[in-house]
């Protein structure tokens, strides 16, 4: 049930992080990976190290907010493996702490342009294959922040939320098509992104202070709800997000 032999995941921001764990997951159970971002040589490098798993690992350049790098993604990505069953929406970026009287219009496009429409148009692009071939799985990477919020990251809590959102439209326009969208709502974790945020031993003091489990996570953590998500077990399961976050949303 879960084997994904054969098959072919598109993961977006696929070389770092989450990302990179949800690709080396898909990997690990068979699936063929294209990893594409903006960064086309961090791509190559971690097809090369998802290869070595036995599957086939593809690299693109490709930027989400982009319309027309998104098409050159599904045509290469077709061209070169022959079909997308699966399509990881993990690109994100967390924008600058700010204040929503100080925040640009900019800096408040920057993060709803790649978190939320960044989504929505590389799902709007894969789907058109995904309903030639019969099928497929979208897999939205929110965050708790679409249900809690947090002081000064209000471009990116809007974001999450909207992209929640999202999934289930997404769950319900495409439901003809037999293509299951769901989330995964990550707490917390480990990534270039949180470092970038704060420093491990403040990673440390936080997670005593609001998670639960006293910890943040490690990406590899969400391989096995990426798989599930991924795989036939989900077949009858649409427009659902599943929480992993240590229990801090429920504290
Ligand atoms: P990260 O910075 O390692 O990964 C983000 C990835 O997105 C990078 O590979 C980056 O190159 C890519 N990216 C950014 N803008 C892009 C664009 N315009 N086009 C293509 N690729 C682009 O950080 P992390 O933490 O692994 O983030 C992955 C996802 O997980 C993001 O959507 C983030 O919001 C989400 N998340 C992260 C949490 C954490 O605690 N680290 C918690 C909840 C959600």
């Amino acid at each position: 049930m879960f084997d994904l032999s054969g098959e072919v995941a598109v993961i977006t921001g696929g070389y770092s992080g989450i990302g990179k764990g949800i690709a080396e997951g898909l990997a690990e159970a068979g699936c063929n990976i294209v990893i594409c971002a903006r960064n086309y040589e961090r791509c190559v490098e971690s097809c090369k190290k998802i290869g070595k798993l036995g599957v086939k690992a593809f690299p693109l350049r490709c930027d989400v907010t982009k319309s027309e790098e998104i098409e050159n993604l599904v045509h290469k990505t077709i061209k070169e493996m022959g079909r997308i069953d699966i399509l990881v929406n993990n690109a994100g970026v967390e924008g600058k702490e700010k204040p929503i009287v100080d925040m640009s219009d900019e800096e408040w496009d920057y993060v709803v342009n790649t978190n939320l429409k960044g989504a929505f148009l590389c799902s709007r692009a894969v789907v058109k294959e995904m309903i030639k071939q019969g099928g497929g799985k979208i897999i939205n990477v929110a965050s708790i922040t679409a249900f809690i919020v947090m002081a000064n990251v209000s471009a990116y809590c809007a974001s999450k939320g909207g992209l929640v959102q999202l999934t289930k439209a997404m769950a319900l326009e495409f439901i003809k098509y037999n293509i299951q969208v769901n989330a995964i709502c990550p707490g917390y974790f480990s990534t270039p992104m949180s470092r970038r945020l704060y420093k491990p031993e403040m990673w440390s003091k936080i997670a005593r202070r609001n998670v639960p489990m006293g910890r943040i996570g490690k990406p590899e953590e969400l391989k096995g709800t990426a798989i599930y998500l991924a795989s036939s077990a989900t077949d009858f399961m649409t427009g659902s997000c599943i929480v992993i976050d240590g229990w801090q949303l429920i504290w």
